[in-house]
């Protein structure tokens, strides 16, 4: 499945949902049906880790498994991980890397994302890449030190040829977004976007800063997908609570092909 220019991602991030197996095959089931009609989507299932290999995908159909996580080592004494081999093996295709929810629960660091980044390129995952300010930073007009610091931490030994050579998304997730039921303005998306590309460029030019997808992500529901890509210029949206509901995903996903 190869991203076009004009190809929206979208990125189910279900988190730790559903709580069974059947009812994870049945919702898997009910979006793979409905994308296998669709051709200017690129939909992505982040499943609990657990049933990343037990999710089938057939050669037909227009839907990709992603991790919600991973080390960055290949094997070893690390209990309770999960390697980038391993992911590869269950024909897993993504990786989201630095979410909020394991930045701040589980003490991940901009030096680790960086080191899971590093371990996704050379293993062929394409990283999903989240960033974004708490409500306090934004309160202080410190989002764009977040930005910088997240992006540039995160980028550290990445050459501009491994950006080109493989793919990248980066995600801005307004941590007060995150299950709040508020999202920023479309306007102040389109200036996470405008910024994201900026230091993108800064640190690799325009040229490869335009093969970066940017997405949003953070209390995407059927009411705003639509407008989030079209007013906030978004290349694609990751979705959390409404991602496990099958017929409120799939309206988002039919609102974003129209
Ligand atoms: P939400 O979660 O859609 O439930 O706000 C998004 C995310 O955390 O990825």
């Amino acid at each position: 499945m190869e991203n076009t220019k004009n190809k929206k991602i979208i990125i189910a991030n279900w988190k730790m949902n559903p709580e069974t197996f059947s009812e994870a095959r049945e919702l898997f089931n009910a979006v793979k049906k409905e994308t296998r009609k669709l051709e200017n989507i690129e939909v992505v299932i982040a499943p609990p880790a657990l049933w990343l290999a037990q999710l089938k995908i057939n050669d037909n159909d227009n839907i990709e498994l992603g991790a919600q996580n991973m080390h960055w080592e290949e094997k070893g004494a690390f209990t309770g991980e999960i390697s980038p081999i391993m992911l590869k093996d269950a024909m897993v295709k993504y990786v989201i890397l630095g979410h909020s929810e394991r930045r701040i629960n589980f003490g991940e660091t901009d030096e680790m994302v960086n080191a899971k980044i590093l371990a996704a390129f050379k293993n062929k995952l394409t990283p999903i890449l989240c960033i974004g300010e708490t409500f306090e930073e934004k309160k202080e007009e410190k989002t764009q030190d977040v930005f910088k610091k997240q992006i540039n931490n995160a980028f550290v030994d990445i050459t501009e040829y491994e950006i080109e050579a493989n793919k990248i998304f980066i995600v801005y997730e307004p941590i007060w977004a995150i299950g709040s039921g508020f999202t920023p303005a479309f306007d102040d998306i389109l200036s996470a976007r405008l910024l994201i590309k900026k230091i993108l460029a800064g640190l690799y030019g325009r040229r490869v800063a335009d093969k970066v997808p940017v997405l949003y992500g953070g209390s995407v529901s059927v009411q705003n997908a639509k407008d989030i890509i079209n007013k906030g210029g978004m290349d694609g949206l990751l979705v959390g609570g409404a991602s496990i509901k099958a017929g409120e995903f799939i309206n988002i996903i039919r609102a974003v092909a129209n």
